[in-house]
């Protein structure tokens, strides 16, 4: 007979966050060439984002426009387009005394989602894996070198990883949360990733630049890749970023 785990109410109730993890992750192993992936650490200021230069269009318009796009153009992609990208996904927009209120919304103004780009094409960026900075606009390098082969397995193998010049990575902090929202907390993370990915997709869609937002993940490999425990740290969602495949230019 099948052997069934019970738990008690409180027991659901004080682990609902790994309960919940565990059983909607797709499970793979982490490969130990994972392991040989160069750790590092140094900043990189990105240029400023000229949202001006690309907010002629209608935001109606561009919701019409909108589509997931999945074929790539192989080039490099200019620093300012992911200046702006990025913004769109969490750039501040305003200040209130503690406050620093972003282009996307966040349950009490908390923001626990962060952005990590895994840069492969990028003009003036190394290879590598970085957090972002929206205060300063900055990337925090954690990771150098070639790492497509890795974020490509982890991403299930899906054909789109091979030819984008940027992957963005959701992860969200959930001791941001958790001190006030409690369980409600595992909850609201997802609301705010889905905030932040539309911007991205629809600020991509206004530059004339292919997304495709991807949810099928090995969720250990990617967690280690992005250097979160999957438990306080966990990414929730991707974005593939760049050029479409039949972009003229
Ligand atoms: C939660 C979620 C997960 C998704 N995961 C993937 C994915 O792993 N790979 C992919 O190619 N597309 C993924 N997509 C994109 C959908 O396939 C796409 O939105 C859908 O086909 C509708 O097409 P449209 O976005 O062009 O309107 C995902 C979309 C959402 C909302």
């Amino acid at each position: 007979m099948e052997k069934r785990n019970t738990f008690s109410m409180d027991e659901i109730y004080n682990n609902i966050g790994s309960l919940f993890q565990d059983l909607t992750s797709y499970n793979n192993s982490i490969a130990e060439e994972f392991k040989t992936l160069k750790k590092s650490e140094y900043l990189v200021q990105l240029s400023e984002p000229d949202i001006r230069k690309y907010s002629d269009k209608p935001v109606l318009e561009v919701m019409e426009k909108r589509r997931s796009i999945r074929e790539f153009k192989d080039k490099s992609l200019a620093q300012d387009m992911l200046s702006a990208v990025l913004w769109s996904v969490q750039g501040i927009t305003d200040t209130k005394g503690q406050y620093f209120f972003r282009s996307a919304p966040s349950a009490g103004a908390l923001y626990p989602v962060s952005t990590i780009a895994a840069v492969f094409n990028v003009d003036g960026l190394n290879q590598g894996i970085a957090s972002y900075d929206e205060k300063k606009n900055q990337l925090h390098y954690f990771s150098d070198g070639y790492s497509r082969k890795f974020f490509a397995e982890a991403f299930m193998n899906q054909p789109v990883v091979n030819n984008i010049p940027v992957l963005l990575l959701f992860f969200a902090d959930l001791k941001k949360y958790i001190w006030r929202y409690r369980q409600r907390a595992y909850r609201y993370i997802y609301l705010d990733v889905e905030h932040m990915t539309q911007n991205c997709a629809l600020a991509c869609t206004a530059m004339g630049l292919a997304c495709v937002t991807v949810g099928a993940f090995y969720d250990d490999q990617v967690n280690f890749l992005c250097g979160c425990d999957g438990v306080d740290k966990l990414v929730t969602y991707a974005a593939c970023v760049g050029y479409r495949a039949n972009d003229a230019s």
